[in-house]
Protein backbone atom coordinates (compact mmCIF):
# COMPACT_ATOMS: atom_id res chain seq x y z
CA UNK A 1 0.00 0.00 0.00
CA UNK A 2 3.04 2.23 0.98
CA UNK A 3 3.97 1.58 -2.37
CA UNK A 4 1.35 2.42 -4.30
CA UNK A 5 0.62 5.90 -2.39
CA UNK A 6 4.60 6.73 -3.21
CA UNK A 7 3.73 6.08 -6.37
CA UNK A 8 0.31 8.49 -6.37
CA UNK A 9 2.19 11.08 -5.16
CA UNK A 10 5.00 11.08 -7.61
CA UNK A 11 2.30 10.81 -10.14
CA UNK A 12 0.89 14.12 -8.88
CA UNK A 13 3.60 15.90 -8.50
CA UNK A 14 4.63 15.12 -12.76
CA UNK A 15 1.11 16.25 -13.41
CA UNK A 16 1.39 19.31 -11.98
CA UNK A 17 4.63 19.95 -12.86
CA UNK A 18 3.46 19.13 -16.92
CA UNK A 19 0.64 21.43 -16.46
CA UNK A 20 3.11 23.98 -14.84
CA UNK A 21 5.30 24.02 -17.60
CA UNK A 22 2.63 23.82 -20.29
CA UNK A 23 4.27 20.72 -21.85
CA UNK A 24 2.12 19.38 -24.15
CA UNK A 25 0.43 16.00 -24.25
CA UNK A 26 2.38 13.51 -26.68
CA UNK A 27 -0.17 10.94 -28.53
CA UNK A 28 0.23 8.37 -31.00
CA UNK A 29 -2.57 6.80 -33.53
CA UNK A 30 -1.99 3.04 -34.58
CA UNK A 31 -4.14 2.51 -37.72
CA UNK A 32 -4.43 5.09 -39.65
CA UNK A 33 -8.01 4.98 -41.71
CA UNK A 34 -11.36 5.44 -41.56
CA UNK A 35 -11.90 6.32 -37.64
CA UNK A 36 -8.23 7.94 -37.11
CA UNK A 37 -9.71 10.97 -39.00
CA UNK A 38 -12.35 11.74 -35.91
CA UNK A 39 -9.20 10.96 -33.51
CA UNK A 40 -6.78 13.69 -35.54
CA UNK A 41 -9.84 16.20 -35.90
CA UNK A 42 -10.14 15.66 -31.92
CA UNK A 43 -6.44 15.75 -30.89
CA UNK A 44 -6.19 19.27 -33.29
CA UNK A 45 -8.94 20.67 -31.33
CA UNK A 46 -6.65 20.42 -28.46
CA UNK A 47 -4.35 23.14 -27.51
CA UNK A 48 -2.57 21.04 -25.06
CA UNK A 49 -2.23 17.91 -26.88
CA UNK A 50 0.05 17.02 -29.95
CA UNK A 51 0.41 14.54 -32.52
CA UNK A 52 3.75 13.31 -32.25
CA UNK A 53 3.95 9.99 -34.47
CA UNK A 54 1.42 7.61 -36.52
CA UNK A 55 1.83 4.02 -37.76
CA UNK A 56 -0.08 1.85 -40.27
CA UNK A 57 0.88 -1.15 -41.75
CA UNK A 58 0.13 -0.46 -45.54
CA UNK A 59 3.08 1.77 -46.85
CA UNK A 60 2.61 5.10 -47.31
CA UNK A 61 -0.84 5.27 -45.77
CA UNK A 62 0.39 6.85 -42.16
CA UNK A 63 2.80 9.59 -44.89
CA UNK A 64 -0.65 10.50 -46.57
CA UNK A 65 -3.29 10.94 -43.59
CA UNK A 66 -0.24 12.85 -42.05
CA UNK A 67 -0.28 15.11 -45.11
CA UNK A 68 -3.64 15.21 -45.14
CA UNK A 69 -4.41 16.14 -41.29
CA UNK A 70 -0.91 19.08 -41.69
CA UNK A 71 1.14 17.19 -39.62
CA UNK A 72 4.41 18.00 -40.44
CA UNK A 73 6.32 16.98 -37.87
CA UNK A 74 4.61 13.46 -37.03
CA UNK A 75 7.16 10.25 -37.00
CA UNK A 76 5.53 7.84 -39.72
CA UNK A 77 6.00 4.24 -39.24
CA UNK A 78 4.75 0.92 -40.82
CA UNK A 79 3.32 -0.82 -37.63
CA UNK A 80 2.54 -0.71 -34.17
CA UNK A 81 5.58 -2.28 -32.67
CA UNK A 82 7.65 -0.01 -34.88
CA UNK A 83 6.15 2.99 -33.47
CA UNK A 84 6.24 1.60 -30.33
CA UNK A 85 9.55 0.77 -30.01
CA UNK A 86 10.98 3.65 -30.86
CA UNK A 87 8.65 6.41 -29.62
CA UNK A 88 9.20 6.26 -25.88
CA UNK A 89 8.05 9.68 -24.42
CA UNK A 90 4.51 8.94 -25.42
CA UNK A 91 1.68 9.72 -23.00
CA UNK A 92 -0.75 8.33 -24.63
CA UNK A 93 -1.85 6.19 -28.08
CA UNK A 94 -5.13 5.46 -30.30
CA UNK A 95 -5.80 2.61 -31.82
CA UNK A 96 -7.73 2.70 -34.40
CA UNK A 97 -6.34 -0.73 -35.97
CA UNK A 98 -9.40 -2.51 -37.62
CA UNK A 99 -11.03 -5.42 -34.92
CA UNK A 100 -8.63 -8.27 -35.16
CA UNK A 101 -5.63 -6.26 -34.31
CA UNK A 102 -7.28 -4.63 -31.23
CA UNK A 103 -5.68 -6.97 -28.78
CA UNK A 104 -2.19 -7.29 -29.81
CA UNK A 105 -1.84 -3.10 -30.47
CA UNK A 106 -3.18 -2.54 -26.93
CA UNK A 107 -1.25 -5.20 -25.11
CA UNK A 108 2.25 -4.49 -27.28
CA UNK A 109 0.86 -0.70 -25.96
CA UNK A 110 -0.11 -1.33 -22.59
CA UNK A 111 3.21 -3.01 -21.96
CA UNK A 112 5.23 -0.43 -23.56
CA UNK A 113 3.63 1.61 -20.58
CA UNK A 114 1.36 3.66 -22.68
CA UNK A 115 -2.25 5.29 -21.78
CA UNK A 116 -4.53 3.16 -24.61
CA UNK A 117 -7.54 4.71 -25.98
CA UNK A 118 -8.54 1.33 -28.36
CA UNK A 119 -11.33 1.63 -30.10
CA UNK A 120 -14.40 -0.58 -30.42
CA UNK A 121 -15.22 -3.12 -30.48
CA UNK A 122 -13.20 -3.79 -27.24
CA UNK A 123 -12.26 -6.84 -29.20
CA UNK A 124 -13.26 -9.84 -31.04
CA UNK A 125 -13.21 -12.66 -28.24
CA UNK A 126 -13.68 -12.82 -24.60
CA UNK A 127 -10.12 -14.39 -23.70
CA UNK A 128 -8.83 -11.36 -26.22
CA UNK A 129 -10.60 -8.99 -23.90
CA UNK A 130 -9.17 -10.56 -20.54
CA UNK A 131 -5.43 -11.00 -22.10
CA UNK A 132 -5.61 -7.14 -22.59
CA UNK A 133 -6.94 -6.37 -19.13
CA UNK A 134 -4.06 -8.41 -17.70
CA UNK A 135 -1.50 -5.67 -19.54
CA UNK A 136 -3.69 -3.10 -18.99
CA UNK A 137 -3.19 -4.54 -14.77
CA UNK A 138 0.65 -5.28 -14.82
CA UNK A 139 0.58 -1.48 -16.41
CA UNK A 140 -1.35 0.11 -14.01
CA UNK A 141 -1.55 2.48 -17.02
CA UNK A 142 -5.42 3.76 -18.45
CA UNK A 143 -7.22 1.95 -20.88
CA UNK A 144 -10.45 3.16 -22.21
CA UNK A 145 -12.77 2.12 -25.03
CA UNK A 146 -14.10 4.67 -27.75
CA UNK A 147 -17.72 4.15 -27.05
CA UNK A 148 -18.28 7.98 -28.00
CA UNK A 149 -22.42 7.24 -27.21
CA UNK A 150 -21.54 7.43 -23.87
CA UNK A 151 -20.53 11.09 -24.29
CA UNK A 152 -23.97 11.86 -24.82
CA UNK A 153 -26.40 13.90 -22.19
CA UNK A 154 -29.33 11.80 -23.96
CA UNK A 155 -27.56 8.45 -23.81
CA UNK A 156 -26.68 9.11 -20.29
CA UNK A 157 -30.43 10.11 -19.12
CA UNK A 158 -31.25 6.64 -19.91
CA UNK A 159 -28.87 5.32 -17.12
CA UNK A 160 -30.34 8.64 -15.10
CA UNK A 161 -33.69 7.33 -15.52
CA UNK A 162 -33.03 3.39 -14.62
CA UNK A 163 -31.02 4.70 -11.47
CA UNK A 164 -33.17 7.56 -9.88
CA UNK A 165 -35.23 4.34 -9.26
CA UNK A 166 -38.09 5.64 -11.80
CA UNK A 167 -39.08 1.97 -13.61
CA UNK A 168 -38.82 0.29 -9.82
CA UNK A 169 -37.37 -2.82 -10.40
CA UNK A 170 -36.24 -3.84 -14.11
CA UNK A 171 -36.50 -7.27 -15.15
CA UNK A 172 -36.24 -6.76 -18.80
CA UNK A 173 -34.40 -5.20 -21.81
CA UNK A 174 -35.07 -5.09 -25.02
CA UNK A 175 -32.84 -4.30 -28.12
CA UNK A 176 -33.35 -2.38 -30.94
CA UNK A 177 -32.23 -0.46 -34.02
CA UNK A 178 -30.59 -2.41 -36.95
CA UNK A 179 -30.24 -1.12 -40.12
CA UNK A 180 -32.00 -2.39 -43.36
CA UNK A 181 -28.98 -1.81 -45.58
CA UNK A 182 -25.71 -1.11 -43.57
CA UNK A 183 -23.07 -3.74 -44.28
CA UNK A 184 -19.90 -1.19 -43.95
CA UNK A 185 -17.98 -0.99 -47.04
CA UNK A 186 -17.25 2.23 -48.10
CA UNK A 187 -13.69 2.18 -47.61
CA UNK A 188 -12.61 -1.18 -48.32
CA UNK A 189 -13.39 -4.50 -46.96
CA UNK A 190 -11.42 -4.22 -43.06
CA UNK A 191 -15.30 -4.62 -41.27
CA UNK A 192 -16.48 -7.80 -43.57
CA UNK A 193 -13.76 -10.54 -43.87
CA UNK A 194 -13.20 -12.48 -40.93
CA UNK A 195 -8.86 -12.23 -40.73
CA UNK A 196 -9.76 -7.89 -40.21
CA UNK A 197 -13.11 -7.95 -38.63
CA UNK A 198 -13.24 -11.10 -36.91
CA UNK A 199 -16.95 -10.16 -36.15
CA UNK A 200 -19.63 -8.46 -38.07
CA UNK A 201 -23.06 -6.15 -37.08
CA UNK A 202 -22.75 -8.19 -33.65
CA UNK A 203 -19.48 -6.35 -32.23
CA UNK A 204 -19.67 -3.01 -34.81
CA UNK A 205 -22.72 -1.82 -33.63
CA UNK A 206 -24.10 -4.61 -31.60
CA UNK A 207 -21.93 -3.49 -28.69
CA UNK A 208 -23.28 0.19 -28.91
CA UNK A 209 -26.50 -1.74 -28.15
CA UNK A 210 -25.52 -3.62 -25.70
CA UNK A 211 -23.56 -0.58 -23.84
CA UNK A 212 -26.73 1.69 -23.71
CA UNK A 213 -29.04 -1.23 -22.12
CA UNK A 214 -26.45 -2.98 -19.88
CA UNK A 215 -25.06 0.62 -18.69
CA UNK A 216 -28.69 1.58 -17.94
CA UNK A 217 -28.71 -1.24 -15.42
CA UNK A 218 -25.46 -1.64 -14.10
CA UNK A 219 -23.85 -3.76 -16.53
CA UNK A 220 -25.06 -7.43 -14.53
CA UNK A 221 -22.91 -10.72 -15.64
CA UNK A 222 -24.68 -12.34 -18.18
CA UNK A 223 -25.20 -16.13 -17.23
CA UNK A 224 -26.59 -17.73 -20.32
CA UNK A 225 -26.82 -16.90 -23.71
CA UNK A 226 -28.64 -18.67 -26.92
CA UNK A 227 -27.33 -16.78 -29.35
CA UNK A 228 -28.27 -16.75 -33.65
CA UNK A 229 -26.14 -15.13 -36.44
CA UNK A 230 -26.60 -15.27 -40.16
CA UNK A 231 -24.59 -13.74 -43.11
CA UNK A 232 -27.45 -13.93 -46.23
CA UNK A 233 -27.11 -10.61 -47.63
CA UNK A 234 -23.29 -10.17 -46.94
CA UNK A 235 -22.75 -13.43 -48.70
CA UNK A 236 -25.13 -12.31 -51.60
CA UNK A 237 -22.94 -11.03 -54.74
CA UNK A 238 -25.90 -9.34 -55.63
CA UNK A 239 -25.64 -6.40 -52.83
CA UNK A 240 -23.04 -5.05 -53.56
CA UNK A 241 -23.46 -2.01 -56.05
CA UNK A 242 -20.05 -2.94 -58.67
CA UNK A 243 -18.46 -4.82 -56.08
CA UNK A 244 -20.04 -8.56 -56.17
CA UNK A 245 -16.69 -10.00 -55.40
CA UNK A 246 -16.99 -8.91 -51.68
CA UNK A 247 -19.60 -11.71 -51.55
CA UNK A 248 -16.50 -13.87 -51.35
CA UNK A 249 -14.45 -12.02 -48.65
CA UNK A 250 -17.92 -12.03 -46.36
CA UNK A 251 -16.78 -13.91 -43.31
CA UNK A 252 -18.62 -12.51 -40.59
CA UNK A 253 -22.71 -12.16 -39.58
CA UNK A 254 -24.90 -9.51 -40.67
CA UNK A 255 -27.50 -10.12 -38.70
CA UNK A 256 -27.43 -11.39 -34.86
CA UNK A 257 -30.02 -12.42 -32.14
CA UNK A 258 -29.59 -13.79 -28.83
CA UNK A 259 -31.70 -14.48 -25.86
CA UNK A 260 -29.28 -13.67 -22.64
CA UNK A 261 -30.33 -14.66 -19.08
CA UNK A 262 -28.36 -11.45 -16.87
CA UNK A 263 -27.57 -11.55 -12.97
CA UNK A 264 -30.82 -10.01 -11.17
CA UNK A 265 -33.23 -11.76 -12.74
CA UNK A 266 -32.94 -9.65 -16.01
CA UNK A 267 -33.84 -10.46 -19.74
CA UNK A 268 -32.06 -9.68 -22.14
CA UNK A 269 -33.47 -9.59 -25.61
CA UNK A 270 -31.17 -8.82 -28.05
CA UNK A 271 -31.72 -8.47 -32.05
CA UNK A 272 -29.10 -6.17 -34.41
CA UNK A 273 -28.64 -5.51 -38.26
CA UNK A 274 -26.65 -4.38 -40.72
CA UNK A 275 -28.90 -5.73 -43.73
CA UNK A 276 -32.21 -7.02 -43.53
CA UNK A 277 -35.65 -6.75 -45.07
CA UNK A 278 -37.01 -4.22 -42.44
CA UNK A 279 -36.98 -0.50 -41.70
CA UNK A 280 -36.06 -1.26 -38.55
CA UNK A 281 -36.24 -3.94 -35.52
CA UNK A 282 -37.92 -1.51 -33.11
CA UNK A 283 -37.47 0.40 -30.09
CA UNK A 284 -35.40 -0.34 -27.53
CA UNK A 285 -37.31 -1.25 -24.32
CA UNK A 286 -36.80 -1.27 -20.73
CA UNK A 287 -39.13 -2.43 -18.41
CA UNK A 288 -39.82 -2.20 -14.78
CA UNK A 289 -42.28 -2.91 -11.90
CA UNK A 290 -43.26 0.81 -12.13
CA UNK A 291 -42.59 2.37 -15.12
CA UNK A 292 -41.09 1.27 -19.00
CA UNK A 293 -39.42 3.58 -20.36
CA UNK A 294 -39.40 3.73 -24.96
CA UNK A 295 -35.83 4.32 -26.57
CA UNK A 296 -36.40 5.03 -30.12
CA UNK A 297 -35.22 3.09 -32.74
CA UNK A 298 -31.26 4.02 -32.75
CA UNK A 299 -27.89 2.86 -34.43
CA UNK A 300 -26.43 4.45 -31.20
CA UNK A 301 -22.99 5.41 -32.56
CA UNK A 302 -23.53 8.78 -32.57
CA UNK A 303 -25.26 9.17 -29.36
CA UNK A 304 -28.25 10.43 -30.83
CA UNK A 305 -32.10 9.64 -31.39
CA UNK A 306 -34.94 10.86 -33.87
CA UNK A 307 -37.81 11.48 -31.05
CA UNK A 308 -37.84 11.69 -27.44
CA UNK A 309 -37.72 8.98 -24.87
CA UNK A 310 -41.34 7.57 -23.62
CA UNK A 311 -41.58 6.58 -19.86
CA UNK A 312 -44.87 4.55 -19.43
CA UNK A 313 -46.50 4.78 -16.00
CA UNK A 314 -50.08 3.76 -14.22
CA UNK A 315 -51.13 6.60 -11.92
CA UNK A 316 -54.05 6.04 -10.00
CA UNK A 317 -55.06 3.26 -12.13
CA UNK A 318 -54.69 5.61 -15.30
CA UNK A 319 -52.13 4.97 -18.14
CA UNK A 320 -49.63 7.80 -18.27
CA UNK A 321 -47.02 8.66 -20.81
CA UNK A 322 -44.85 11.43 -20.45
CA UNK A 323 -41.49 12.43 -22.96
CA UNK A 324 -38.04 13.14 -22.05
CA UNK A 325 -37.05 16.45 -23.86
CA UNK A 326 -34.00 16.48 -25.74
CA UNK A 327 -30.53 17.93 -25.45
CA UNK A 328 -29.39 19.22 -28.89
CA UNK A 329 -26.85 17.10 -30.69
CA UNK A 330 -23.86 16.70 -28.66
CA UNK A 331 -20.15 16.42 -29.82
CA UNK A 332 -19.22 13.12 -28.66
CA UNK A 333 -16.40 12.01 -30.83
CA UNK A 334 -14.42 15.64 -29.09
CA UNK A 335 -15.86 14.38 -26.11
CA UNK A 336 -14.71 10.66 -25.77
CA UNK A 337 -10.93 11.89 -26.95
CA UNK A 338 -10.72 15.05 -24.40
CA UNK A 339 -12.29 12.22 -21.55
CA UNK A 340 -9.52 9.81 -22.38
CA UNK A 341 -6.91 12.97 -22.28
CA UNK A 342 -7.95 14.31 -18.72
CA UNK A 343 -8.24 10.84 -17.58
CA UNK A 344 -4.37 10.80 -18.45
CA UNK A 345 -3.77 14.42 -17.38
CA UNK A 346 -5.86 14.36 -14.07
CA UNK A 347 -5.08 10.48 -13.53
CA UNK A 348 -9.09 10.09 -13.06
CA UNK A 349 -10.48 6.94 -13.54
CA UNK A 350 -11.40 6.02 -17.56
CA UNK A 351 -15.38 7.12 -18.90
CA UNK A 352 -15.31 3.91 -20.41
CA UNK A 353 -13.77 1.15 -18.43
CA UNK A 354 -12.53 -2.25 -19.30
CA UNK A 355 -14.66 -3.90 -16.49
CA UNK A 356 -17.73 -2.77 -17.52
CA UNK A 357 -16.92 -3.55 -21.58
CA UNK A 358 -15.51 -7.17 -20.65
CA UNK A 359 -19.25 -8.44 -19.64
CA UNK A 360 -20.56 -6.26 -23.02
CA UNK A 361 -17.75 -8.43 -25.09
CA UNK A 362 -18.70 -11.35 -22.72
CA UNK A 363 -22.01 -11.15 -23.90
CA UNK A 364 -21.33 -10.74 -28.20
CA UNK A 365 -18.30 -13.80 -27.46
CA UNK A 366 -21.40 -15.87 -25.83
CA UNK A 367 -23.69 -15.11 -29.03
CA UNK A 368 -20.89 -16.22 -31.60
CA UNK A 369 -20.08 -19.13 -29.64
CA UNK A 370 -23.70 -20.56 -29.35
CA UNK A 371 -24.82 -19.85 -32.64
CA UNK A 372 -22.27 -21.58 -33.82
CA UNK A 373 -22.93 -24.65 -31.47
CA UNK A 374 -26.39 -23.85 -32.38
CA UNK A 375 -27.63 -24.21 -28.52
CA UNK A 376 -27.84 -22.39 -25.00
CA UNK A 377 -24.04 -21.78 -23.53
CA UNK A 378 -23.05 -20.74 -19.86
CA UNK A 379 -20.96 -17.91 -19.68
CA UNK A 380 -18.13 -17.41 -17.36
CA UNK A 381 -15.95 -14.04 -17.30
CA UNK A 382 -12.05 -15.66 -15.90
CA UNK A 383 -10.96 -13.50 -13.54
CA UNK A 384 -8.09 -10.91 -14.20
N1 LIG B 1 -16.20 4.72 -32.88
C1 LIG B 1 -16.75 4.72 -34.08
O1 LIG B 1 -17.75 5.37 -34.36
C2 LIG B 1 -16.13 3.86 -35.15
C3 LIG B 1 -16.47 4.09 -36.49
C4 LIG B 1 -15.82 3.33 -37.47
C5 LIG B 1 -14.91 2.34 -37.09
N2 LIG B 1 -14.65 2.13 -35.77
C6 LIG B 1 -13.72 1.07 -35.36
O2 LIG B 1 -12.42 1.48 -35.68
C7 LIG B 1 -11.64 0.39 -36.12
C8 LIG B 1 -11.03 0.72 -37.47
O3 LIG B 1 -12.05 0.96 -38.40
P1 LIG B 1 -11.72 1.71 -39.76
O4 LIG B 1 -12.99 1.86 -40.48
O5 LIG B 1 -10.89 2.90 -39.50
O6 LIG B 1 -10.83 0.58 -40.49
P2 LIG B 1 -9.77 0.79 -41.65
O7 LIG B 1 -9.59 -0.53 -42.27
O8 LIG B 1 -10.17 1.97 -42.50
O9 LIG B 1 -8.43 1.22 -40.88
C9 LIG B 1 -7.72 0.36 -40.05
C10 LIG B 1 -6.24 0.56 -40.33
O10 LIG B 1 -5.47 -0.10 -39.34
C11 LIG B 1 -4.27 -0.53 -39.95
N3 LIG B 1 -3.61 -1.53 -39.10
C12 LIG B 1 -4.07 -2.76 -38.75
N4 LIG B 1 -3.22 -3.36 -37.93
C13 LIG B 1 -2.19 -2.50 -37.70
C14 LIG B 1 -1.00 -2.54 -36.92
N5 LIG B 1 -0.69 -3.63 -36.17
N6 LIG B 1 -0.17 -1.47 -36.93
C15 LIG B 1 -0.48 -0.38 -37.68
N7 LIG B 1 -1.59 -0.28 -38.45
C16 LIG B 1 -2.45 -1.32 -38.44
C17 LIG B 1 -4.74 -1.05 -41.30
O11 LIG B 1 -3.69 -1.14 -42.24
C18 LIG B 1 -5.79 -0.02 -41.67
O12 LIG B 1 -5.27 1.01 -42.50
C19 LIG B 1 -12.57 -0.82 -36.16
O13 LIG B 1 -12.34 -1.64 -35.06
C20 LIG B 1 -13.96 -0.22 -36.10
O14 LIG B 1 -14.90 -1.03 -35.40
C21 LIG B 1 -15.22 2.88 -34.81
Amino acid sequence: MANVAGLDAFKQIHDTIKKATGKKLKVGIIGTGWIAESHADGYLKMDDVEIVALADLIPGKAKAFAEKFGLKNARIYESDLALLENEKDLDGVSICTYNCQHAPCAIHALDAGINVMLEKPFTVTLDEAIEVMRAEKRSGKILTIGFQPRMSENMQMIKKIVQSGELGKVYYIQAGGGRRRGIPTPFGTSFIEKETGGIGAVGDIGTYSLDMLLGAVGYPKPLTVSGYTSSFFGKDPGYYDGHPEYAEKFGVDDFAAAFVRLEGDIILDFRISWAMHMNTSGDALILGTKGGLRIPSTDCWNGEFDTPLTIYKTVCNEEVEYKVPMKPSQDVFFKKLRSFVDAIQNGDKPAVPSSEIVINQAIIDGIVRSAALGKEISIEIPEV
